[in-house]
């Protein structure tokens, strides 16, 4: 399955890494990702097409790393934004730890050559297979979200007679001022206890629980942060009590949970390593530098090991999603290119109205623009990957690119309308790797009788 892509191979060295490029550049006049031209790739392995970029996506991971050089740290990629095998191989390689919500996500760290030992699990509704799994393995923490299941891990624990790793999330009632469907450190989200509520139940807890470890605390405001602020309000509202528990009950770790928020609009500005860099307002976000300055010198007395859950600012930006306009039509009050990528392949403009930057796998001659919804084939007016937006006319059979597609792209892909799920290729410098088949219609009806 993995291929030399030698004859799209320019001769350039592949220098992504030390150039801090993003991955995706014109080259003559065609989009690459790498060393590898994407219109090579949609030919050969037909669209939709998932394309990742191995160097970015290890690019992002050090640059945060660096950034968190001055705490004790681990970066536990979210395995939720792509939990491709062939990316969290590359992470585990690296030396990464894994942030999961399912037993699933557990079983996926593993096939990749990922260790239980650096897994944390979130989520607010583990199930008891899912404890019983988690403790077989021998995971890191369960980040527990409410008393009750707490109580119930002690229990699953106290059968298997062993003892259970855990941090409570704590909600700390900031608002982290992204949209309300990722926003989840606010007292009206169903995440985490009561900040109010926390020193109460770990004290209880040590004298109640006795198959329990309280090994650390966490925390997670949102997803999509910009701006650093929300970041430092949680933080500095959190280290007392971070503080009172390392003290109380020798809590090792603290994390702070993911969210660092990534550039959507204008990915493809010329000239910058990382796209956002050179940009104009509006969007203009935390870089990863300043996140780095910001935080460290608050953690770094704490004593406590910091981790960090971050799963778009790894993979956002280092994947795209490829498709071919089907049809252009013209209606009574839009133009519309239909193409044959859907909602069900990429669901995020429909359920956040969140952008992604659609450009021509092949520079147009002009520079000649118009005002278009580029819309897919599901059966539903959510279906669009844009609406109004001024670009450059494409037609039936031309390729185009969703860029920023590499979190929560091919993660909240669906089956629906019975749509086999698109391949994914990973590029590795010259190298196009298929690490995921387009489903087949076999696929499709598997386990059915
Ligand atoms: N930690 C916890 C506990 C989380 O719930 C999440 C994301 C993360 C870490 C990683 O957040 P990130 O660094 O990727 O922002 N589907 C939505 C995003 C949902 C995020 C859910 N939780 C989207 O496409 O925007």
């Amino acid at each position: 399955m993995c291929q030399r892509a030698s004859a799209l191979y320019l001769g350039a060295s592949s220098t992504y890494i030390s150039r801090a490029m993003h991955g995706f550049s014109y080259r003559n006049g065609s989009l690459y990702c790498e060393d590898v031209e994407l219109a090579a790739l949609a030919g050969e392995y037909g669209t939709p097409l998932y394309v990742y970029s191995a160097a970015t996506i290890l690019d992002h991971y050090r640059r945060l790393d660096t950034a968190l050089a001055g705490v004790d740290h681990e970066v536990a990629y979210a395995v939720k934004a792509n939990s491709n095998l062939a990316v969290l191989r590359l992470l585990a390689v690296e030396g990464a730890g894994f942030d999961i919500v399912s037993g699933g996500e557990l079983f996926r760290v593993i096939q990749a050559g990922g260790d239980p030992a650096h897994c944390t699990f979130a989520g607010v509704g583990k199930t008891r297979r899912e404890i019983v799994y988690a403790l077989e393995q021998g995971i890191y923490s369960f980040n527990v979200e409410s008393e009750e299941e707490l109580r119930y891990i002690n229990e699953v624990a106290g059968e298997l007679a062993v003892i259970a790793p855990v941090a409570v999330r704590v909600n700390p009632n900031v608002d982290a001022k992204t949209h309300k469907y990722i926003s989840t450190g606010k007292s009206e989200n169903k995440f985490g206890v009561d900040i109010t509520d926390i020193a109460g139940l770990y004290a209880r807890a040590s004298k109640e629980l006795p198959n329990i470890r309280l090994r650390g605390l966490q925390m997670h405001i949102g997803s999509q942060l910009t701006s650093i602020a929300p970041f430092i309000e949680a933080v500095d509202k959190v280290a007392p009590l971070a503080r009172q528990l390392k003290e109380c009950h020798g809590i090792e770790f603290w994390s702070i949970g993911g969210g660092i928020g990534i550039i959507y609009k204008e990915a493809l500005a010329s000239g910058s390593a990382h796209w956002w860099e050179n940009q104009a307002e509006p969007e203009r976000p935390l870089t990863i530098e300043q996140y780095g300055a910001e935080l460290v010198p608050r953690l770094k007395d704490l004593g406590l090991k910091i981790l960090v859950e971050p799963g778009r600012f790894i993979v956002g930006n280092a994947g795209v999603l490829l498709t071919r306009c089907l049809y252009a039509k013209q209606g009574a009050a839009k133009t519309f290119r239909i193409v044959d990528a859907g909602m069900n392949d990429l669901i995020r403009p429909a359920l956040y109205e969140g952008h992604h930057e659609i450009v021509p796998l092949l520079q147009p001659a002009t520079d000649a623009r118009i005002v278009m919804d580029v819309v897919g084939p599901i059966c539903e007016s959510g279906d669009f990957f844009c609406q109004n937006r001024e670009l450059p006319d494409f037609k039936p059979g031309d390729y185009i690119a969703l860029m920023s597609a590499g979190a929560y792209g091919f993660a909240m892909a669906s089956n629906y309308n019975s749509r086999p799920l698109p391949a994914e290729v990973l590029v590795d410098g010259a190298t196009a790797c298929v690490v995921r088949q387009r489903q087949s219609l076999r696929d499709l009806i598997a386990g059915e009788c």
